[in-house]
């Protein structure tokens, strides 16, 4: 640490709180340049760099200066919606490296989606299929192809992010996908390209994910055999990062050795969706602490950032380190988070609501005023903000070496209510 607290990069945070206040989310350009390189890295130690394409996970961190970083180092892109493909294309996307991913995609998406070009439609269900034939007609285009397929595999991670059981809401049943396939070869407007599949996120174990690419590698051959040869295979995104110091996360080498194995010696082409393992590590949340207060069982430091900013806690009851970003500077008695000045506080914000925590039980030294950092934040964080309580969203922060870029102002009050209106 240097004499002015936590940098990222070569930046000190507390010169980023002092320039834009907080609280504020701030990424490092090198980080998640690093971490895209950790992909290709393990692709091309299996030869597969040349047919492999990583398409980013919008939903992860939408920002547009993300997405244009990812698009520089040649990445494709994942969508959900037509607010992500517009995003993607506004970012310099290719479009033609886009997958749509998705249980309901409107018609009006579908069209945009046609329209921009796209690689591939990620198909859910029979009636998208149908849907997505008709909306194609409708405009004089084939619809690239791939079906979502749920290998009802238990990825063994929080229920709110697994989504590759067969309870799941998401997904082709395993065992409907080959006359779902025979159907689809068979419509005028829709052309068979592949196969995907994600079971989940957050993975930290790399044998689901295996077990699932069998199943995959199993239909496409069966496909194969009754003359259904797809062009790709879409293996998801999901492979988990570190979030606590006991927890380590294994390498991207190590978690997607098993898969790529499996891949190596076929001829398909190969994707992969990342979110969170590109983005995660590479941003924080900078908040201040606003008020101390001493409870009868519990200390509560009651921070500027909150559910509204970072959503993960309350939601998932997820686990974010939160570190002070001066250790230098006067903690309370000149003393250290580890001494005994230290206290056990429940990190929470503003917000009219119980479950707005950032953490529980953190053994700090804090004073009011004091810096935090809310550590792997970069993913699912900005994108799931929301203005409850009325409260502007966080401005965001690049930083690329020595240079601090604001990539996203802090949203101002009136701009809350912009858009409504009151009775005449
Ligand atoms: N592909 C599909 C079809 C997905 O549904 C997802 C994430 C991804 C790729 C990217 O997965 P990743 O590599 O990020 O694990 N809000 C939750 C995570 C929800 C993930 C939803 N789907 C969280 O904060 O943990």
């Amino acid at each position: 640490m240097h004499q002015d607290g936590l940098h990222v990069e070569g930046v000190a945070l507390a010169d980023v709180a002092a320039r834009f206040g907080t609280p504020c989310y701030v990424y490092s350009r090198a980080a998640l340049t690093a971490a895209y390189a950790a992909y290709r890295a393990a692709l091309q130690a299996h030869g597969m760099a040349d047919r492999s394409l990583i398409c980013y996970a919008v939903k992860a961190n939408s920002n547009l200066a993300i997405l244009n970083v990812f698009a520089r180092l040649g990445a494709g892109f994942d969508i959900v919606s037509g607010g992500e493909l517009a995003r993607v294309l506004a970012a310099g996307g290719a479009a033609e490296k886009v997958v749509f991913s998705g249980v309901g995609k409107s018609r009006a998406e579908m069209r945009a989606a046609l329209e921009a070009g796209i690689h591939c439609f990620n198909v859910e269900s029979a009636s998208e299929l149908g849907r997505l034939s008709e909306v194609a007609g409708s405009v004089g285009r084939r619809a690239p192809v791939s079906l979502r397929v749920n290998p009802d595999v238990d990825p063994k991670t929080h229920p709110y992010i697994s989504t590759g059981l067969k309870n799941a809401k998401f997904g082709v049943a395993f065992d409907d996908a080959f006359e779902l396939y025979r159907r689809a070869a068979s419509l005028p407007h829709i052309a068979v390209k592949g196969i995907d599949c994600h079971i989940g996120s957050q993975l930290l174990d790399p044998a689901p994910a295996a077990e699932a690419t069998d199943k995959v590698l199993a239909l496409v051959d069966r496909l194969a055999a009754a003359g259904i040869r797809l062009e790709h295979i879409d293996l998801g995104g999901g492979m988990g990062i570190q979030y606590r110091a006991d927890e380590p996360a294994p390498a991207a080498s190590a978690y997607l050795a098993p898969m790529l194995e499996k891949l190596a010696a076929r001829r398909e082409r190969l994707m992969f969706e990342p979110g969170r393992s590109l983005v995660g590590n590479a941003g924080l949340l900078l908040t201040r602490v606003d008020v101390l207060k001493p409870g009868a069982e519990k200390h509560f430091a009651v921070v500027d950032a909150a559910m509204n900013d970072l959503m993960r806690p309350a939601l998932y009851d997820a686990w974010h380190e939160i570190v002070r970003v001066m250790r230098s500077g006067i903690p309370r008695d000149g003393a250290d988070d580890t001494t005994d000045a230290a206290m056990a506080y429940e990190i929470v914000g503003p917000i009219c609501e119980s479950g707005d925590f950032l953490g529980h039980d953190r053994h700090l030294a804090l004073n009011e005023g004091d810096l935090l950092a809310v550590q792997s934040a970069g993913a699912y964080g900005m994108s799931m903000a929301s203005n409850y309580n009325s409260r502007p969203r966080a401005a965001e922060v690049m930083i690329d070496g020595d240079a601090v870029h604001l990539i996203r102002r802090r949203e101002e009050i009136p701009q809350l209510f912009a858009l409504e209106s009151m009775l005449p």
